[in-house]
């Protein structure tokens, strides 16, 4: 957060703890702050362990103790998810230089040759208080100070220089008390915006990159333009620059209570906020055919979509949201009348894809699943093979990847590092590369060649529920699209179309069923240490994502397997002890269930059964959580629902913080 001039300390502390609790689902084992103090170019740094609210309570303390209020102008915070060093005060951001402050540094990302550049500094007489990689960051920008010879350099040529050592994706706020009221920050890897307020009017909506040479001194010689006039956003006149506010994020929820007009960092861009309020843009590299501006955008986000209004956690609204979200996903998109869909963002491609040799679904966590989920309906109506990659097991094995691949990226964030790495990895090979995700202008949404936006709303609970099932269903559609030109298909397309239509309506019908799932979590599961969820076919995906919830949120050891594999292996585990889930739609496959349901109860086993309406001939003593039918390629959609709505009650009676799960974070942008 930068002024470009002094508002009271409070107010900037209040803005940046507000942020902070907007950031907190993308990790919370610790916080920290650092501000301008006085007049005497003096920075404060405040760490605490555990969730924001921790850091709230100990900055309130020392605001007490000062008595009185300071200008300030700056301030930086973060909130952590624990890669190098354990969660401590000792190891949280903002982390620095020396005792003086004299460099501080908040750091999102893991710089992966910390080791080596830790040796070389040790070797020069420094010292490491903290387990982290940052830390080695922040000292060697004050050994590139203190080593200058000469003429000063210009604070971001210093964070160029430290920069241009180090590897790994990352973001990075540096300060300095050596460069009073300026802020420099970086992204390579790790997603950086800068939100720009002011009751001024613009008078540009891009801005301007400045290209320096090797040496760091702005080229002149050249008969190509590459020092370019700074654009001044507000006008020619410095002072003018009084009253506007930049705040730098890591995502637009902490910056749209103040502003919709943000800024996307490319990769290597090093953004300063000059003595008199510039915001300039340079570049850590130049490569070419980068675009020489960065466009000013305005974001569609409403504040409420990241309150949690009435409900007690995010992660019940978003629960609840579902109907409205599935619709979303699908407005605009989805003409009923003639059994169509357009997803413009894939129109211009559509004929490149349709001739691929494969394609290739490449994602983790919960939005792997969204693709095991719909790898079948996908084959069935495009009739191209489709494989399956987790992204950080696809990057261990270097698969192969040709120009004639589709390759497919689902990530609700578009942030998740593995998959940016394997999206980079398959762009470098010339496949055509496919996003389809939940953050419009996240990484994957920018840099693949085209793609769907699921518009599911932002998702704060750390466990994705709303965006699942937007996934799930923009990948049915992306097939029904992709599928168009086969007319033996017609008929197919048109069950599947008119069961969107219905789909909305059939989620409200699972969610009233909320009172009865938390009696069966109370009867049937609560104080049980471990949990099988058996499914088969369209609902496989519905078992593993329904295990992750229950094992994420509640804590309780869960296994998701494929029904058919139940005889191979895992039921040497049932037997009258065992809580198991049984999937048990009324599908093509029903009857290969059902099989599995007799092997489970001959060996005294007594599944809950999952199913539609008008099933006979289960077993008496079953319970059951009965759902309404839907096409059989859309049935994982209503059938995760309950398992979320069971995973949420068992974790309220297992006293967790549904939120904030324990160990994880929403977006994990490191590899
Ligand atoms: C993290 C989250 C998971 C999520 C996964 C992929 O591990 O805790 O809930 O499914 O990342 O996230 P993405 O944003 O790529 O869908």
């Amino acid at each position: 957060l930068s002024y470009s001039s002094p508002k009271e300390r409070s107010f900037v502390i209040e803005t940046l703890l507000n942020g902070l609790s907007r950031l907190e689902y993308r990790g919370y084992d610790s916080a920290g702050m650092a501000i301008d103090g006085n007049a005497n170019n003096e920075t404060r740094i405040y760490k605490q362990v555990g969730k924001v609210a921790a850091l709230r309570k100990l900055v309130g303390e020392d605001e007490k103790d000062m008595g009185h209020v300071y200008q300030s102008q700056f301030g930086m915070a973060h909130t952590r998810w624990a890669t190098h060093g354990e969660p401590s005060s000792n190891n949280s951001h903002p982390h620095r230089s020396d005792d003086n402050n004299t460099f501080t540094v908040i750091h999102n990302g893991i710089v992966t040759n910390y080791k080596e550049i830790k040796t070389v500094l040790e070797n020069k007489g420094y010292s490491f208080k903290t387990d982290t990689d940052t830390e080695v960051v922040v000292k060697l920008i004050k050994y590139v100070y203190d080593s200058q010879r000469g003429a000063k350099l210009a604070f971001p040529d210093l964070v160029k220089a430290v920069c241009r050592e180090l590897e790994g994706a990352s973001a990075f706020i540096f300060k300095s008390t050596h460069y009073p009221n300026e802020v420099v920050v970086f992204r390579r890897g790790s997603p950086l915006m800068v939100g720009i307020k002011t009751d001024k009017k613009l008078t540009a909506d891009f801005v301007d990159v400045e290209y320096f040479n090797e040496a760091g001194v702005t080229e002149n010689n050249s008969d190509v333009p590459i020092k370019r006039i700074q654009n001044q956003l507000f006008s020619t006149s410095h002072s003018d620059n009084k009253g506007v506010e930049y705040i730098f994020s890591s995502d637009s929820s902490a910056i749209i209570e103040h502003t919709r007009k943000v800024l996307f960092l490319e990769e290597n861009d090093i953004a300063h906020i000059s003595q008199n309020g510039d915001l300039r843009i340079h570049r850590l590299t130049r490569e070419e055919g980068m675009s020489s501006i960065r466009s000013i955008k305005t974001l569609e986000m409403e504040l409420a979509e990241i309150m949690k209004g009435s409900f007690p956690h995010f992660m019940l609204k978003e629960i609840y949201e579902q109907p409205e979200s599935v619709v979303n996903t699908m407005r605009g998109r989805v003409d009923f009348a003639n059994n169509k869909v357009i997803l413009g963002g894939l129109q211009s491609h559509l004929s490149s894809i349709r001739r691929c040799r494969r394609i290739v679904f490449c994602a983790c966590g919960t939005s792997y699943h969204s693709c095991i989920a719909t790898r079948a309906i996908f084959e069935e109506l495009t009739e191209i093979p489709v494989s399956l990659e987790l992204a950080s097991d696809f990057l261990d094995r270097k698969s192969p990847i040709f120009r004639d691949d589709v390759c497919v990226f689902v990530s609700q964030s578009g942030e998740t590092a593995d998959t940016i790495l394997a999206m980079k990895y398959c762009l470098q090979r010339g496949a055509l590369c496919v996003g389809v995700t939940n953050t419009v202008g996240s990484t994957i949404s920018r840099e693949t060649h085209c793609g769907v936006h699921i518009n599911a709303g932002p998702e704060i609970g750390v466990a994705s529920t709303k965006a699942y099932t937007s996934q799930y269903l923009a990948l049915v559609m992306m097939a029904l699209q992709l599928g168009e030109d086969r007319s033996s298909m017609t008929e197919r397309r048109q069950e599947i179309i008119q069961g969107l239509k219905e789909l909305p309506g059939k989620i409200k019908e699972v969610l009233n069923l909320d009172d009865s799932l938390k009696q069966i979590s109370k009867d049937g599961l609560h104080g049980e240490k471990s949990l099988l969820i058996l499914g088969r076919g369209y609902n496989n995906a519905t078992s593993l994502e329904g295990a992750l919830k229950i094992k994420e949120l509640a804590y309780i050891h869960c296994e998701g397997i494929p029904a058919g594999e139940l005889k191979h292996g895992p039921l040497a585990l049932i037997d009258e002890t065992m809580p198991i889930i049984l999937i048990m739609t009324n599908d093509i496959h029903y009857n290969k269930t059902r099989s599995a349901l007799q092997q489970v109860v001959a060996r005294k086993g007594l599944p809950i059964i999952l199913c539609n309406e008008g099933n006979e001939g289960l077993p008496e003593k079953c319970k059951t959580i009965v759902i309404p039918k839907t096409v059989d390629c859309l049935s994982g959609i209503m059938a995760i629902i309950p398992l979320q709505i069971l995973s949420y009650h068992l974790a309220i009676m297992n006293g967790v913080d549904v939120d904030f799960p324990r160990n994880l974070a929403k977006s994990v942008t490191v590899e």
